[in-house]
């Protein structure tokens, strides 16, 4: 047990509470940011005189060589410690005798804490931003290749009105860009330094917080000292940020599911993203996107979990708020993962053309379009609506599609329609036509994938890590 505030104690800490208390099996996740933070750290005491410039440099050193070490697996960061902090701190003290022992002036753990998390989750934001972006790179190349890859497009999971693949991925094209956004917002909001505040009232010493945050490259100081080292928003707004990430490919990943489905083969899943059964030899199941869709219950648990947490703490820090951790790591692999698997899926997917033309072919997609060549005659659209009623009716009772019906059977029920109506109803006119933009017409698509392609060549790393932090 290796503790750093054994003074006022006259017993040992009981191995049971010890255990229950203690942090490093996954808060040595961020070595490497304590490690910075606690060279900014020492930097800001030397230049404000608080620390010698030789205390300084030989600090740095330690800390560099434990880095160094960590690193390359010869210093291996045990349960010995209580936490990272601890775990750094003492073995500073192990490699540079006393000068060690000043790291911690004019610091708390609290502030401390706070810093390493910011910084942690500030690089998983940028990583998760460029997943994302790779992700809408797929999804545009998708796009470019099925502008006239015709589909049903579906309301309440029926059949409503013809679209094309390029039009249906283009909505989530526009989620994710959403989520990116998201992230951009979080991030700018996020990016200012706790450091300097202590344990909740800042400290007596003459720190320069400005100079620290400015080294760890944050826009400046957070401006009061209780919220520095109580404020979990961030976290909050991240995991919620990435509830919403898997919402979208939760939904995505329901329709790779249906669309796999021996019923629909709208899609075939490549052999490398599919896994079989032990007993049916002939199944090739959607596990990724089973799994991907699965995921998102526990990635919605940590957002829960946390807003549950902070809901009745007082200020400032409590040791509730160490449980905001394993959560939230947990959420952030998770969702990279699955961007990641999903992304790949995706893009190895076969989409069966003909399957999917067909299926618009039939379900009566075009019944609008009928109505609205009737309209375009001079009949009001509701008595059109009726008339297009009563026609599929007719087709439902015959097991035909409505370009199936003859000239006679159209006009017997409105004599508006002429031979022209099996043109006005097809596929290809029924896409083509709708050219208002967002909708799925080739040449308001072309628009939109030109504007996309531009989003993504503004937004290329839009938010990106430091070369060269401290
Ligand atoms: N492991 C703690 C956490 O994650 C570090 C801060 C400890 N501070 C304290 N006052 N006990 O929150």
């Amino acid at each position: 047990m290796a503790q750093l505030w054994g003074g006022r104690f006259t017993k040992e800490t009981d191995q049971l509470v010890y255990n229950f208390n203690a942090s490093i099996s996954f808060d040595q996740k961020f070595y490497r940011q304590d490690i910075l933070g606690s060279m900014a750290h020492v930097k800001m005491l030397a230049k404000q005189g608080i620390l010698t410039e030789e205390e300084r440099d030989q600090i740095l050193e330690g800390l560099q060589g434990i880095l160094r070490d960590v690193e390359d697996g010869t210093l291996k960061i045990t349960d010995q410690y209580e936490d990272i902090h601890s775990f750094v701190e003492a073995n500073l003290i192990d490699r540079i005798g006393d000068a060690g022992k000043k790291l911690h002036t004019g610091r708390s753990r609290n502030d401390q804490v706070a810093l390493d998390m910011k910084l942690y989750t500030r690089e998983e934001v940028v990583t998760v931003d460029h997943l994302l972006e790779e992700l809408l790179k797929t999804l545009l190349k998708i796009m470019e290749e099925n502008l006239d890859t015709y589909m049903p497009g579906f309301t309440h999971l029926q059949k409503a009105q013809p679209i094309t693949l390029a039009h249906h991925i283009g909505a989530y094209f526009e989620m994710f860009k959403r989520d990116r956004s998201r992230l951009y917002d979080i991030y700018q909001r996020m990016n200012v330094c706790p450091l300097g505040a202590g344990a909740l009232a800042g400290t007596t010493y003459p720190l320069d917080r400005a100079y620290t945050a400015g080294l760890l490259k944050f826009e400046g100081p957070t401006l009061n000292s209780i919220d520095s080292v109580a404020d979990r928003d961030y976290l909050i707004e991240f995991l919620s940020a990435l509830s919403t990430i898997m919402m979208h490919l939760s939904r995505f990943s329901e329709e790779v599911i249906l669309w796999n489905s021996n019923e629909y083969q709208f899609i075939e899943l490549d052999d490398a993203y599919s896994t079989g059964s032990s007993i049916m030899p002939q199944k090739k199941n959607p596990d990724i996107a089973e799994l991907v869709r699965g995921k998102t219950g526990r990635v919605y648990g940590a957002l829960m979990s946390l807003l549950t947490t902070m809901k009745g703490i007082p200020l400032a820090y409590n040791k509730d708020m160490q449980e905001d951790k394993e959560l939230t790591f947990d959420a952030i692999d998770t969702v990279k993962g699955c961007i990641s698997l999903f992304q790949g899926m995706i893009a190895t997917a076969k989409f069966n053309k003909t399957v999917m033309e067909d299926s618009a072919k039939h379900g009566f997609t075009n019944a609008t379009d009928a109505a609205d060549y009737l309209v375009n005659h001079g009949v009001p659209f509701r008595d059109a609506h009726g008339i297009v009623g009563q026609l599929v009716l007719r087709c439902i009772e015959k097991k035909i599609p409505l370009d199936e019906l003859s000239l006679e059977e159209w006009k017997e029920i409105c004599p508006v329609f002429e031979e022209d109506i099996y043109e006005a109803i097809s596929l290809k006119t029924c896409v083509e036509k709708r050219v208002t933009i967002g909708a799925p017409g080739r040449a308001a698509m072309e628009q939109v994938i030109e504007a996309q392609k531009k989003y993504l060549q503004e937004n290329e790393k839009v938010l990106d890590f430091f070369e060269k932090l401290v």
